[in-house]
């Protein structure tokens, strides 16, 4: 089993981020088969399809990186890298050009979703962007790949393009790519803003009330779930009882994803208690989770050489991955 996994560097991490993204992939390292492996990389060759500030990706980059490692990834288990430094991505991409079909990228929803009505305006890149998906877990053989909703389209062409690349160019007994699986991430939580539970938790939203960063210190991490809106009703004693109440819903919904919990369970302790007693509790937990984090993520946003070290090895590990594919490619196609 070998899991490929990309994630955009984005920076200001806040708990969404932690449960809805990055503890997936701590979740799957942590459960890796013996023998089996996870690629971990910050899709930072994607990051140029759209307008960005190139010393912002340069931050953001280091910044995932640090909180990926803060929040478990362990560099001496999985291989974490950032694409740029393993070359084979954009050649892989070239070389799958010639396979993938116009017609297919033009399909592609999230392309449609993204351009609009502006299509003249937009990067090739942009347009291009899904054939460097497949070129990202291609090049490792990857057997599984993690996928929300919207990437499960972008995973069927990489699969379509890993076939006609076979059939085209290589014999039916010695395939050059393995047709990667789509996995469903193992806990996908969806958490909302503290402001109104209604709207996701982000770091687009102007009020920093409404989101809990990674690096909030203890004391501003208690101060905001007291403050976390809410109703004044205590909690039902059943998941029924929350419909219609978001801003409930989505505090018990982060206890129990802390926890690993069930809405059940966390209602079966907390059920008919008011918030005077389960946000303190709630608060509680947070800080108790986050002190290692955060303190981890600090240490390595000051120690750039450990940081760098960390990425240079893993990209290092990535090179030397990608060769035996990357040249059979090559040969496969008579360069
Ligand atoms: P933001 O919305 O703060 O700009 P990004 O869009 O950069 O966050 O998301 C980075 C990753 O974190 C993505 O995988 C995204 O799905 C996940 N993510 C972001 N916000 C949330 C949230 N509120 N709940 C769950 N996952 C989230
Ligand atoms: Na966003």
């Amino acid at each position: 089993m070998r899991v490929v996994s990309g994630i955009q560097p984005t920076g200001n991490l806040h708990l969404g981020n932690y449960l809805g993204a990055i503890r997936n992939w701590v979740l799957m390292q942590d459960n890796m088969p013996e023998g089996g492996q996870c690629l971990f990389f910050l899709a930072d060759l994607h990051a140029i399809s759209m307008p960005h500030d190139p010393a912002e990706l340069h931050r953001a980059t280091l910044e995932m990186a640090a909180a990926l490692v803060a929040c478990g990834i362990d560099p001496a288990r999985s291989i974490l890298f950032n694409q740029a430094q393993v070359p084979a991505h954009a050649e892989l991409e070239w070389l799958l050009n010639g396979t993938a079909r116009m017609g297919w990228l033009n399909r592609m929803t999230q392309w449609k979703d993204k351009a609009g009505k502006n299509r003249e305006g937009q990067s090739v890149a942009l347009f291009v962007y899904p054939v460097l998906q497949a070129a990202d877990v291609l090049l490792y053989q990857a057997t599984h790949v993690p996928v929300g909703e919207d990437q499960k389209q972008h995973l069927e062409l990489a699969r379509d393009i890993a076939q006609k690349f076979n059939n085209d160019f290589a014999s039916a007994d010695a395939p050059v790519f393995t047709l990667p699986e789509a996995i469903v991430p193992p806990g996908a939580a969806r958490i909302m803003s503290l402001r109104d539970g209604s709207s996701k938790m982000s770091k687009s939203d102007p009020s920093d009330m409404s989101r809990i960063n990674l690096v909030d210190d203890a004391d501003l991490v208690m101060q905001k779930i007291r403050k976390a809106r809410t109703d004044a009703e205590p909690l039902p004693s059943e998941p029924a009882g929350l419909e219609g109440r978001a801003e409930a819903a989505n505090l018990v919904a982060i206890y129990g994803a802390l926890t690993g919990e069930s809405t059940e369970e966390v209602l079966g302790r907390f059920g008919g208690q008011g918030f005077g007693v389960f946000k303190p509790a709630l608060g509680e937990l947070l800080v108790e989770t986050l002190r290692p984090i955060s303190r981890r993520f600090r240490e390595l946003l000051s120690d750039r050489e450990q940081l760098d070290a960390i990425l240079a090895r893993g990209g290092a590990e990535a090179r030397e991955l990608a060769r035996p594919t990357l040249d059979a490619t090559y040969s496969a196609l008579g360069l």
